[in-house]
Protein backbone atom coordinates (compact mmCIF):
# COMPACT_ATOMS: atom_id res chain seq x y z
CA UNK A 1 0.00 0.00 0.00
CA UNK A 2 2.68 2.38 0.86
CA UNK A 3 3.67 4.39 -1.86
CA UNK A 4 6.58 7.55 -2.16
CA UNK A 5 3.83 9.35 -3.57
CA UNK A 6 1.06 9.28 -0.97
CA UNK A 7 -1.30 12.13 -0.97
CA UNK A 8 -2.79 12.74 3.02
CA UNK A 9 -5.36 15.43 3.90
CA UNK A 10 -4.08 16.42 7.57
CA UNK A 11 -7.05 17.62 9.83
CA UNK A 12 -5.93 19.96 12.84
CA UNK A 13 -8.57 21.46 15.68
CA UNK A 14 -7.32 20.94 19.25
CA UNK A 15 -7.43 24.68 20.09
CA UNK A 16 -8.39 28.05 18.12
CA UNK A 17 -6.93 27.57 14.63
CA UNK A 18 -8.70 25.32 11.92
CA UNK A 19 -6.13 24.07 9.88
CA UNK A 20 -6.08 21.85 6.61
CA UNK A 21 -3.01 20.64 4.88
CA UNK A 22 -2.15 18.18 1.75
CA UNK A 23 0.92 16.49 1.68
CA UNK A 24 2.32 14.52 -0.86
CA UNK A 25 4.93 12.49 0.16
CA UNK A 26 6.66 14.87 2.75
CA UNK A 27 6.04 17.77 0.55
CA UNK A 28 3.69 20.07 1.90
CA UNK A 29 0.98 20.87 -1.37
CA UNK A 30 -1.49 23.03 0.93
CA UNK A 31 -1.29 24.50 4.51
CA UNK A 32 -4.42 26.97 5.22
CA UNK A 33 -4.89 27.72 8.34
CA UNK A 34 -8.13 29.87 9.66
CA UNK A 35 -7.37 31.95 13.35
CA UNK A 36 -10.10 32.62 14.97
CA UNK A 37 -10.33 35.95 16.12
CA UNK A 38 -13.41 36.09 18.26
CA UNK A 39 -10.96 35.08 21.41
CA UNK A 40 -9.07 37.98 21.63
CA UNK A 41 -12.14 40.04 23.52
CA UNK A 42 -12.15 37.58 25.46
CA UNK A 43 -8.50 37.14 26.83
CA UNK A 44 -8.40 33.59 26.26
CA UNK A 45 -9.72 30.64 24.00
CA UNK A 46 -13.12 30.16 24.68
CA UNK A 47 -13.94 26.29 24.32
CA UNK A 48 -17.40 26.92 22.98
CA UNK A 49 -17.12 29.47 20.74
CA UNK A 50 -13.54 27.60 19.27
CA UNK A 51 -15.77 24.59 18.35
CA UNK A 52 -18.28 26.77 16.85
CA UNK A 53 -16.05 28.57 14.19
CA UNK A 54 -14.15 25.41 14.03
CA UNK A 55 -17.92 23.82 12.64
CA UNK A 56 -18.21 27.19 10.67
CA UNK A 57 -14.64 27.16 9.34
CA UNK A 58 -14.11 23.02 8.66
CA UNK A 59 -15.47 23.09 5.27
CA UNK A 60 -14.12 25.44 3.59
CA UNK A 61 -10.92 25.32 5.25
CA UNK A 62 -10.20 21.65 3.78
CA UNK A 63 -11.73 23.06 0.03
CA UNK A 64 -8.77 25.64 0.24
CA UNK A 65 -6.51 22.66 1.02
CA UNK A 66 -7.59 20.76 -1.76
CA UNK A 67 -7.88 23.39 -4.61
CA UNK A 68 -4.51 25.20 -3.21
CA UNK A 69 -2.89 21.76 -3.95
CA UNK A 70 -3.80 21.89 -7.01
CA UNK A 71 -5.38 18.36 -6.75
CA UNK A 72 -8.60 16.20 -6.90
CA UNK A 73 -10.15 15.05 -3.71
CA UNK A 74 -10.07 11.43 -5.17
CA UNK A 75 -6.36 11.13 -4.91
CA UNK A 76 -6.40 11.78 -1.65
CA UNK A 77 -4.96 8.18 -0.06
CA UNK A 78 -5.54 8.56 3.45
CA UNK A 79 -6.85 11.76 5.85
CA UNK A 80 -4.87 12.39 9.36
CA UNK A 81 -6.74 14.27 12.19
CA UNK A 82 -5.47 15.55 15.64
CA UNK A 83 -7.40 13.04 17.94
CA UNK A 84 -5.86 15.14 21.82
CA UNK A 85 -4.45 16.24 23.55
CA UNK A 86 -6.52 19.82 23.35
CA UNK A 87 -10.07 21.29 23.27
CA UNK A 88 -12.54 18.25 23.61
CA UNK A 89 -15.31 20.34 21.44
CA UNK A 90 -12.72 21.46 19.12
CA UNK A 91 -11.20 18.30 18.83
CA UNK A 92 -14.51 16.44 18.22
CA UNK A 93 -15.62 19.05 15.09
CA UNK A 94 -11.84 17.78 13.51
CA UNK A 95 -12.13 14.47 14.20
CA UNK A 96 -15.83 13.87 13.16
CA UNK A 97 -15.19 15.41 9.83
CA UNK A 98 -11.99 13.27 8.98
CA UNK A 99 -14.24 10.30 10.22
CA UNK A 100 -16.66 11.31 8.13
CA UNK A 101 -14.36 11.97 4.88
CA UNK A 102 -12.41 8.39 5.50
CA UNK A 103 -16.18 6.67 5.46
CA UNK A 104 -17.08 8.36 2.49
CA UNK A 105 -13.93 8.41 0.43
CA UNK A 106 -13.32 4.38 1.78
CA UNK A 107 -10.30 5.18 2.73
CA UNK A 108 -7.68 4.75 5.44
CA UNK A 109 -7.89 7.12 8.71
CA UNK A 110 -5.13 8.12 10.46
CA UNK A 111 -5.08 9.48 14.39
CA UNK A 112 -2.00 11.52 15.60
CA UNK A 113 -1.12 12.82 18.80
CA UNK A 114 -0.90 16.55 18.82
CA UNK A 115 2.18 17.05 20.42
CA UNK A 116 3.87 14.39 19.18
CA UNK A 117 3.23 16.03 15.86
CA UNK A 118 5.12 19.07 16.95
CA UNK A 119 8.45 17.42 17.15
CA UNK A 120 7.40 15.63 13.76
CA UNK A 121 7.08 18.55 11.96
CA UNK A 122 10.63 18.95 11.53
CA UNK A 123 10.21 15.95 8.86
CA UNK A 124 8.28 18.15 6.40
CA UNK A 125 10.61 18.68 3.30
CA UNK A 126 10.84 22.11 3.45
CA UNK A 127 10.82 22.58 7.30
CA UNK A 128 14.36 23.75 7.45
CA UNK A 129 17.58 23.63 5.89
CA UNK A 130 18.87 20.49 7.22
CA UNK A 131 16.81 17.25 9.39
CA UNK A 132 17.76 15.95 12.59
CA UNK A 133 18.71 12.45 12.86
CA UNK A 134 17.07 9.59 15.46
CA UNK A 135 18.28 10.02 18.57
CA UNK A 136 17.75 13.97 19.05
CA UNK A 137 16.20 16.12 21.62
CA UNK A 138 13.32 18.23 21.12
CA UNK A 139 12.48 20.74 23.69
CA UNK A 140 8.47 21.37 22.43
CA UNK A 141 7.28 24.47 23.78
CA UNK A 142 3.48 25.38 23.46
CA UNK A 143 0.56 26.47 25.02
CA UNK A 144 -0.24 24.02 26.84
CA UNK A 145 2.90 21.82 27.43
CA UNK A 146 6.77 22.40 27.87
CA UNK A 147 8.82 18.92 27.81
CA UNK A 148 12.02 17.89 26.97
CA UNK A 149 11.62 14.60 24.66
CA UNK A 150 14.04 11.89 23.97
CA UNK A 151 13.14 11.20 20.34
CA UNK A 152 14.70 7.62 19.96
CA UNK A 153 12.34 7.26 16.17
CA UNK A 154 9.22 8.69 14.70
CA UNK A 155 7.38 6.09 17.29
CA UNK A 156 9.54 6.00 20.25
CA UNK A 157 9.46 8.85 22.05
CA UNK A 158 9.92 9.81 25.59
CA UNK A 159 9.17 12.44 27.57
CA UNK A 160 12.27 13.37 29.90
CA UNK A 161 11.88 16.89 31.47
CA UNK A 162 8.20 18.26 32.10
CA UNK A 163 6.57 21.27 33.66
CA UNK A 164 5.43 21.16 37.05
CA UNK A 165 3.09 23.70 36.84
CA UNK A 166 2.53 26.74 33.69
CA UNK A 167 3.52 25.80 29.99
CA UNK A 168 6.12 28.42 28.58
CA UNK A 169 3.65 29.54 25.74
CA UNK A 170 1.45 30.02 28.98
CA UNK A 171 4.36 32.02 31.18
CA UNK A 172 4.00 34.53 27.86
CA UNK A 173 0.30 34.88 27.65
CA UNK A 174 -0.02 35.52 31.39
CA UNK A 175 2.98 37.70 31.74
CA UNK A 176 1.49 39.67 28.67
CA UNK A 177 -1.68 39.91 30.20
CA UNK A 178 -0.29 41.97 33.17
CA UNK A 179 1.15 44.15 30.77
CA UNK A 180 -2.00 45.00 29.39
CA UNK A 181 -1.56 43.48 26.61
CA UNK A 182 -3.94 41.05 24.14
CA UNK A 183 -4.45 37.30 23.75
CA UNK A 184 -2.30 35.40 22.46
CA UNK A 185 0.22 37.60 23.97
CA UNK A 186 3.35 35.60 23.01
CA UNK A 187 3.67 37.14 19.43
CA UNK A 188 3.07 40.57 20.91
CA UNK A 189 5.69 40.50 23.45
CA UNK A 190 8.24 39.38 20.92
CA UNK A 191 7.57 41.75 18.63
CA UNK A 192 7.90 44.94 21.59
CA UNK A 193 10.44 43.11 23.00
CA UNK A 194 12.78 43.72 20.18
CA UNK A 195 13.54 46.92 21.14
CA UNK A 196 13.91 46.85 25.03
CA UNK A 197 16.73 45.65 27.38
CA UNK A 198 16.54 42.55 28.10
CA UNK A 199 18.49 43.14 31.00
CA UNK A 200 16.58 45.84 32.58
CA UNK A 201 14.94 43.44 35.07
CA UNK A 202 16.55 40.81 36.58
CA UNK A 203 13.32 38.50 37.34
CA UNK A 204 14.01 35.36 39.43
CA UNK A 205 14.17 32.16 37.73
CA UNK A 206 13.25 28.58 39.79
CA UNK A 207 15.38 26.33 41.42
CA UNK A 208 13.96 23.08 40.14
CA UNK A 209 16.02 19.87 40.32
CA UNK A 210 16.57 17.63 37.66
CA UNK A 211 15.17 18.63 33.64
CA UNK A 212 11.79 19.40 35.06
CA UNK A 213 10.29 23.02 34.42
CA UNK A 214 8.09 25.32 36.72
CA UNK A 215 7.00 28.82 35.20
CA UNK A 216 4.34 29.55 38.17
CA UNK A 217 7.12 31.39 40.47
CA UNK A 218 8.09 33.75 37.75
CA UNK A 219 4.22 34.84 36.83
CA UNK A 220 4.32 35.63 40.73
CA UNK A 221 7.02 37.68 40.67
CA UNK A 222 6.45 39.23 37.47
CA UNK A 223 3.20 39.99 39.37
CA UNK A 224 4.52 41.15 42.20
CA UNK A 225 6.75 43.37 40.97
CA UNK A 226 4.35 44.92 38.55
CA UNK A 227 2.03 46.01 41.39
CA UNK A 228 5.05 47.57 43.36
CA UNK A 229 6.41 49.59 40.75
CA UNK A 230 2.88 50.63 39.66
CA UNK A 231 1.57 52.11 42.56
CA UNK A 232 4.56 54.17 42.93
CA UNK A 233 3.99 55.24 39.31
CA UNK A 234 0.76 54.30 37.88
CA UNK A 235 2.47 54.91 34.08
CA UNK A 236 5.17 52.60 35.09
CA UNK A 237 3.91 49.53 32.42
CA UNK A 238 3.31 51.87 29.71
CA UNK A 239 6.78 53.78 30.35
CA UNK A 240 8.73 50.77 30.48
CA UNK A 241 6.76 48.35 28.26
CA UNK A 242 9.65 47.33 25.85
CA UNK A 243 12.41 46.52 28.64
CA UNK A 244 9.52 44.99 30.50
CA UNK A 245 8.64 42.30 27.33
CA UNK A 246 12.48 42.12 26.61
CA UNK A 247 12.75 41.20 30.38
CA UNK A 248 10.51 38.89 30.34
CA UNK A 249 11.35 37.36 27.39
CA UNK A 250 14.53 36.60 28.27
CA UNK A 251 13.72 35.37 31.65
CA UNK A 252 11.44 32.35 30.25
CA UNK A 253 14.24 31.92 27.34
CA UNK A 254 17.29 31.25 30.02
CA UNK A 255 14.67 28.85 31.72
CA UNK A 256 14.01 26.88 28.67
CA UNK A 257 17.89 26.90 27.54
CA UNK A 258 19.79 26.05 30.72
CA UNK A 259 17.34 23.02 31.06
CA UNK A 260 17.88 22.05 27.43
CA UNK A 261 21.96 22.30 27.86
CA UNK A 262 21.25 19.81 31.08
CA UNK A 263 19.70 17.29 28.92
CA UNK A 264 22.24 17.41 26.57
CA UNK A 265 24.70 16.77 28.81
CA UNK A 266 22.70 13.84 30.91
CA UNK A 267 21.99 12.12 27.91
CA UNK A 268 25.30 12.62 25.65
CA UNK A 269 23.11 13.82 22.68
CA UNK A 270 23.93 17.24 20.70
CA UNK A 271 21.40 17.52 18.35
CA UNK A 272 18.42 19.71 19.61
CA UNK A 273 15.26 20.49 18.21
CA UNK A 274 12.66 22.88 19.33
CA UNK A 275 8.79 23.05 18.44
CA UNK A 276 5.84 24.15 19.07
CA UNK A 277 3.94 27.77 19.18
CA UNK A 278 7.20 29.38 21.59
CA UNK A 279 9.84 28.18 19.48
CA UNK A 280 8.30 31.22 16.78
CA UNK A 281 9.41 32.94 19.31
CA UNK A 282 12.94 35.28 17.73
CA UNK A 283 14.99 35.96 20.61
CA UNK A 284 14.21 32.11 21.75
CA UNK A 285 15.78 30.87 17.95
CA UNK A 286 18.70 33.29 18.48
CA UNK A 287 19.86 31.33 21.45
CA UNK A 288 19.22 28.27 20.28
CA UNK A 289 21.16 29.22 17.32
CA UNK A 290 23.73 30.68 19.08
CA UNK A 291 24.05 26.80 21.25
CA UNK A 292 26.18 25.92 17.83
CA UNK A 293 29.09 28.07 18.89
CA UNK A 294 29.12 25.83 21.71
CA UNK A 295 29.29 22.46 19.53
CA UNK A 296 25.25 22.04 19.65
CA UNK A 297 23.99 21.19 16.54
CA UNK A 298 20.22 22.84 16.11
CA UNK A 299 17.58 22.34 14.35
CA UNK A 300 14.92 25.36 13.98
CA UNK A 301 11.67 24.22 11.84
CA UNK A 302 10.27 27.12 9.68
CA UNK A 303 7.63 29.76 11.25
CA UNK A 304 4.80 28.46 9.59
CA UNK A 305 5.26 24.80 11.31
CA UNK A 306 6.08 26.40 14.88
CA UNK A 307 2.68 27.18 15.84
CA UNK A 308 -0.52 24.89 14.88
CA UNK A 309 -1.20 23.51 11.86
CA UNK A 310 -2.16 20.96 9.88
CA UNK A 311 0.72 19.80 7.67
CA UNK A 312 2.54 18.89 11.21
CA UNK A 313 -0.10 16.29 11.55
CA UNK A 314 -0.39 15.23 7.83
CA UNK A 315 3.48 14.53 8.13
CA UNK A 316 2.99 12.09 11.15
CA UNK A 317 -0.24 10.80 9.37
CA UNK A 318 2.50 9.79 6.90
CA UNK A 319 4.69 8.14 9.17
CA UNK A 320 1.83 6.26 10.63
CA UNK A 321 0.42 5.25 7.15
CA UNK A 322 3.79 3.62 6.18
CA UNK A 323 3.45 1.04 8.98
CA UNK A 324 -0.35 0.83 7.94
CA UNK A 325 -0.99 2.55 11.53
CA UNK A 326 -4.46 3.30 10.87
CA UNK A 327 -7.41 3.59 13.04
CA UNK A 328 -11.49 2.51 12.37
CA UNK A 329 -14.66 4.48 12.88
CA UNK A 330 -14.89 4.18 16.79
CA UNK A 331 -11.83 6.09 17.49
CA UNK A 332 -12.78 8.94 19.54
CA UNK A 333 -11.08 12.60 20.54
CA UNK A 334 -9.48 13.08 24.00
CA UNK A 335 -9.11 15.81 25.98
CA UNK A 336 -5.85 14.27 27.74
CA UNK A 337 -4.45 11.68 25.43
CA UNK A 338 -1.81 9.73 26.98
CA UNK A 339 1.39 10.01 25.07
O1 LIG B 1 1.67 25.19 19.69
P1 LIG B 1 0.70 26.32 19.77
O2 LIG B 1 0.40 27.10 18.52
O3 LIG B 1 -0.66 25.86 20.39
C1 LIG B 1 -0.71 24.91 21.43
O4 LIG B 1 -0.71 23.69 21.11
O5 LIG B 1 -0.71 25.38 22.58
O6 LIG B 1 1.28 27.32 20.89
C2 LIG B 1 0.60 28.48 21.26
C3 LIG B 1 1.46 29.26 22.25
C4 LIG B 1 0.76 30.46 22.85
O7 LIG B 1 0.97 30.47 24.23
C5 LIG B 1 1.46 31.63 22.17
O8 LIG B 1 1.48 32.81 22.94
C6 LIG B 1 2.85 31.08 21.98
O9 LIG B 1 2.65 29.73 21.61
N1 LIG B 1 3.58 31.79 20.93
C7 LIG B 1 4.65 32.58 21.16
C8 LIG B 1 5.03 33.12 19.92
N2 LIG B 1 4.18 32.64 18.96
C9 LIG B 1 3.30 31.83 19.59
N3 LIG B 1 5.29 32.86 22.32
C10 LIG B 1 6.33 33.68 22.24
N4 LIG B 1 6.76 34.26 21.09
C11 LIG B 1 6.15 34.01 19.91
N5 LIG B 1 6.57 34.57 18.79
ZN1 LIG C 1 0.27 22.97 19.49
Amino acid sequence: MASKETIILGIETSCDDTSASILKSYSVLSNVTANQLIHERYGGVVPELASRSHQENIVQVVNAAISKASIEMKEIDAVAFTQGPGLLGSLLVGSSFAKSFALARKIPLIAVHHMKAHILAHFIDDAGDKKPTFPFLCLTVSGGHTQIVLVKSAFEMEIIGKTIDDAAGEAFDKAAKMLGLSYPGGPLIDKIAENGNAKAYPFSKPKIEGLDFSFSGLKTSILYFLNTESKKDPTFIQKNLTDLCASVQHTIIEILIDKIKTASNQTGIRQIAISGGVSANSGFRRALKDLEKNGFETFIPKFEYCTDNAAMIAVTGKFLFEENLFVDQSVSAHARLIW
